[in-house]
């Protein structure tokens, strides 16, 4: 039976998997960070799905970051992330709801859109009510139509909410939102791993 990926990622964090995550996707996220704060100002920067928070580690370490928040659904993995990064704010709140008091420049997402019912509303709600004017979203995807190994995962994670888009609707789901300069692109490919697709637009 598939559960929903709130009540899974939360028993993840009680076996520790968010730190297999951190190091699976550590490499794409320093690229997709490279990318994002190569030119950046003093900025606000939100992870939306944080895990246990290690990505805003990442951002503080090499940049003039101002403000890093992390928001994620499961109790467990917010708890988690205030013991080992206590120094960042954090929100316990569901993704298809939750809207940041102060919007900010940066708004950054690893593996965490396809599971939610309707990734087009977030990206909306982040292009209306998160980001600044001139603000970055970007987000990596290892679960995509043509990263065709990735293709079992509902099964083998037993999640029941994943949805499969491809690279063209990805791009097009932010041009709908209102954002420009949308580009994609895919990182890290090897062998029949098509890599992670990172998508980008700014406000
Ligand atoms: C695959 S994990 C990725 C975690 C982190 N971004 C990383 O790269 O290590 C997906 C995360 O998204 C969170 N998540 C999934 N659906 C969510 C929702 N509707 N609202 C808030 N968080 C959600 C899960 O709790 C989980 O921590």
């Amino acid at each position: 039976m598939k559960r929903n990926p709130i009540e899974v990622f939360g028993e993840w964090a009680d076996l520790d998997k968010d730190f297999g995550m951190e190091k699976n996707h550590k490499n794409s996220v320093q690229h997709m960070l490279d990318f994002v704060l190569k030119d950046a100002t003093p900025f606000s920067f939100i992870d939306a799905g944080c895990g246990n928070g290690w990505v805003l580690k990442e951002v503080v370490k090499t940049s003039n970051c101002q403000k890093a928040i992390g928001i994620d659904g499961s109790f467990k993995m917010i708890q988690k992330a205030k013991k080992l990064h206590p120094e960042f704010e954090y929100f316990c709140a569901d993704l298809n709801e939750w809207n940041p008091e102060q919007k900010v420049d940066i708004v950054h997402s690893m593996e965490v859109f396809y599971y939610l019912e309707d990734p087009r509303a977030l990206i909306q709600r982040i292009f209306d009510y998160w980001l600044k004017t001139a603000g970055r979203l970007i987000i990596g995807l290892d679960f995509y139509l043509e990263n065709q190994v990735s293709h079992d995962w509902p099964e083998s994670c037993g999640i029941d909410t994943m949805k499969l888009f491809s690279e063209n609707e990805w791009s097009q789901f932010f041009t709908d939102a209102g954002f420009h300069s949308v580009k994609t692109w895919r990182f890290g490919k090897e062998n029949n791993w098509e890599g992670t697709l990172i998508v980008t637009g700014l406000k």
